[in-house]
């Protein structure tokens, strides 16, 4: 049986290093579907793609080819991991990712990536469109001013020089617009495990995650 855990909640609640680390625990492939929503996004700009043209956006979408390995993400060969980090590359991603025919493209991408023994996922729709009968959910929230924080640190740690309340301000019509948008909008699966992880460690909230996990499911080890 594949085991499939979806991590799903706004920007900056620590979905991605939580989702990461729990993954290396259960040894469980970890994919972050934001990565996708960001490179379609990247790409788009790139190409003069309009981000409301759904027309152009399908065609884009036909032709790029996804890879995923180690943590790296690349699209037609090209690697684009550091790129798609960029600032303006997730307010980009947020618009593109409420077109339907940009989510059914990924959300097929993502359904055909979860393979035995299981899969880590993390995004906004995992638990509630993408694997609805996922084994475990978890939906993480924080603080509006930890998560701008938390984001903060990361832009900081690539080189990208921020103000914290620009980015506050920022990340909240991000969640406004990922919560509101008629398709997939961001909330938790009814059977979700809400986590608040405001004041928790990152070590704590890998910890309740597993013991979870290890809990529901027949995972070996631990
Ligand atoms: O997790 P992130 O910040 O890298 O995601 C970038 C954007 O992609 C986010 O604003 C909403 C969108 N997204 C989505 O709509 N569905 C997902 N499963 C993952 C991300």
């Amino acid at each position: 049986m594949t085991v499939v855990v979806t991590v799903d909640g706004p920007a900056g609640a620590g979905k991605s290093s939580a989702s990461r680390r729990l993954a290396e625990r259960l040894q469980l492939l970890h994919v972050d579907t934001g990565a996708m929503y960001r490179a379609v996004a990247l790409v788009a700009a790139e190409r003069g793609v309009g981000l409301e043209d759904d027309g152009a956006l399908g065609r884009l979408l036909e032709g790029l080819r996804f890879a995923f390995d180690l943590g790296r993400i690349t699209v037609d060969g090209r690697d684009v991991s550091e790129a798609i980090r960029r600032r303006e590359v997730g307010e980009l991603a947020s618009r593109v990712s409420a077109r339907p025919v940009v989510r059914r493209r990924l959300v097929a991408l993502q359904r055909s990536l979860a393979a035995s023994p299981g899969v880590v996922m993390e995004g906004r729709d995992i638990g509630t469109v993408v694997f609805p009968d996922a084994s475990v959910k978890f939906f993480l929230t924080a603080s509006p001013g930890e998560r701008a924080h938390r984001r903060a640190l990361e832009l900081h740690a690539t080189g990208q020089t921020v103000d914290e309340a620009a980015l506050a301000a920022e990340l909240a019509r991000r969640d406004e617009r990922d919560s509101t948008r008629a398709v997939a909008p961001l909330r938790p699966a009814a059977d979700a495990i809400v986590l608040d992880t405001s004041t928790l460690s990152l070590d704590d909230v890998v910890a309740e995650m597993e013991r979870v996990v290890r809990a529901r499911t027949a995972l070996p080890g631990g």
